[in-house]
């Protein structure tokens, strides 16, 4: 079979999913609901004032396990998708292991990211609602870039709060934002409350994805006519969802190729690729069909929220302005060191992805940047396309997983998603390169402090998201 596996397998237009799957729909303990800081269980009039309200809907159903994919958004899913599957015989062949590894490759759009899969779908709901702005926060810049050009495509206002850090390392992600029409701040900025009030702390200034956060739903919230909504480009349950045309295609296709994953690897920022990647997967293992197959999470040793983090309720912004997520934290206030893989610098994680964790359907580790930079270097040179940082975590775990299976001599199949391209990240891969790079790893007490920004919840959880006595 592996002689007439392509190097590249493409389905069919028709065969772009007709809806999204919602694996929250299958798992035998589904994730938490979100809360408000009182305890209460958010309901949509709560929620509705910040998103838009289809994707609020999407956010709080985890009964229905299909969403229809509108035909306006099919349309411009049709413009890049489907996405190759890939067979990495070359790295095979380098690493000389019996595993048969294959890659989702979702850079082949502007953004360079799967992040125009969720941004499509809430500019497109933003749209249809009436509206007239949406608000965003970016770390790396592919989910503002994403945005950006989703918000030009439905004639929607787009105002971008990029990672202070990211806004001057990569000043050409920030023009193709601009080049769109979206509108770039840097964050912390001067222009919102929480923004002035992070930039006056000297530590606060490089920014981080919590705090923009803030500072985009807050500009939402001040849109005249109340016709602003933020977006978020991770972590929530709508997005995972809307990223499930990942795992679709790619199951489509090893069906295809007369192949099943024993080992799906994603990286992990707030969760969403992997979400994607691995939810038809997961079903197949929750239900009993295909119970071996083995998933992971790969996180930067500098953010560990899955390999370190609790599992608590805390607030997805550092300005704890949105409602508060059970999931892996390391506490909205933890700032994470300006590490290169800027998308993957947020100190929480997806509630679907963290649950999984929880209940021991997924695995995590946590992976250093130099040794991200030395697979994506070989990768690149092998397989001709140049990572993102993010995505090499995934890289790295699928090396060494094909270099377990040559020690064993087990014919694994590997599938992990290359989430994007690295064209930007060149400071990146020359800090890299002229050895410069230096891995951050937070000490104990560097988490503790994050901990302790984990509020007390009456009836929930005590301070640090700690058990009530
Ligand atoms: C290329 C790329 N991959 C992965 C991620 C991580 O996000 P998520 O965990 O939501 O997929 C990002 C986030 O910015 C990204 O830009």
């Amino acid at each position: 079979m592996a002689q007439t596996t392509p190097y590249r397998t493409y389905l069919d237009e028709d065969q772009i999913p007709t809806a999204w799957y919602n694996l929250r729909a299958d798992m035998p303990t589904k994730p938490e609901p979100m809360r408000l800081p009182d305890g209460t269980v958010a309901q949509f009039e709560h929620i509705a004032p910040v998103f838009a309200d289809e994707l609020v809907r999407q956010e709080l159903d985890d009964q229905t396990a299909f969403f229809e994919i509108p035909a306006g958004v099919r349309e411009m899913y049709k413009v890049y998708r489907p996405s190759p599957l890939c067979r990495a015989y070359n790295l095979e062949r380098a690493l000389g292991t019996p595993a048969r590894i294959y890659y989702k490759f979702e850079g082949n759009n502007t953004s360079g990211s799967h992040k125009l899969n969720s941004a499509l779908a809430q500019a497109y709901y933003a749209h249809e609602q009436g509206l007239t702005t949406i608000t965003t926060e970016t770390g790396a810049g592919q989910w503002g870039t994403a945005l950006s050009e989703a918000a030009a495509h439905y004639g929607l206002d787009c105002d971008v709060f990029m990672v202070r850090a990211s806004y001057e390392q990569k000043p050409f992600r920030r023009s193709v934002m601009q080049t769109f029409g979206a509108n770039v701040t840097p964050s912390p900025s001067q222009e919102t409350e929480i923004g002035r009030k992070m930039y006056a702390n000297e530590a606060n200034r490089s920014g981080s994805l919590g705090t923009a956060i803030s500072e985009a739903v807050e500009r939402a919230l001040h849109v005249p006519e109340n016709r602003g909504r933020y977006q978020l480009g991770s972590v929530l349950n709508q997005v995972v969802l809307h990223q499930s045309v990942i795992g679709l295609e790619s199951y489509t296709a090893l069906e295809r190729l007369g192949e099943y994953p024993d080992v799906v690897v994603g990286c992990a920022g707030g969760g969403s690729n992997l979400g994607g990647l691995i939810a038809p997967f997961m079903r197949d293992k929750l239900d009993g069909t295909h119970p071996d197959t083995r998933f992971i999470a790969v996180e930067p040793k500098s953010c560990p929220s899955l390999t370190r983090g609790r599992f608590a309720y805390d607030f997805a912004d550092t300005g704890q302005t949105c409602p508060l997520v059970k999931m892996y934290t390391l506490g909205n206030g933890f700032i994470p060191s300006p590490d290169h893989a800027g998308g993957l610098r947020y100190h929480g994680m997806s509630p679907i992805i963290s649950q999984l964790r929880h209940d021991g359907h997924l695995d995590a580790v946590a992976v250093a940047q130099t040794e991200v930079f030395a697979a994506a270097e070989r990768f690149a040179k092998l397989e001709t396309i140049l990572p993102a940082p993010e995505s090499s975590h995934a890289i790295k775990v699928a090396i060494d997983e094909a270099l377990k299976a040559k020690e064993s001599g087990e014919e694994k199949v590997i599938l992990f998603g290359l989430t994007g391209t690295g064209y930007f990240d060149m400071t990146a891969y020359e800090s890299f390169n002229n050895k410069t790079m230096v891995d951050h790893v937070p000490s104990d007490e560097e988490l503790e402090a994050g901990f302790s920004t984990i509020p007390a919840i009456p009836g929930v959880q005590a301070a640090g998201g700690l058990p009530l006595e």
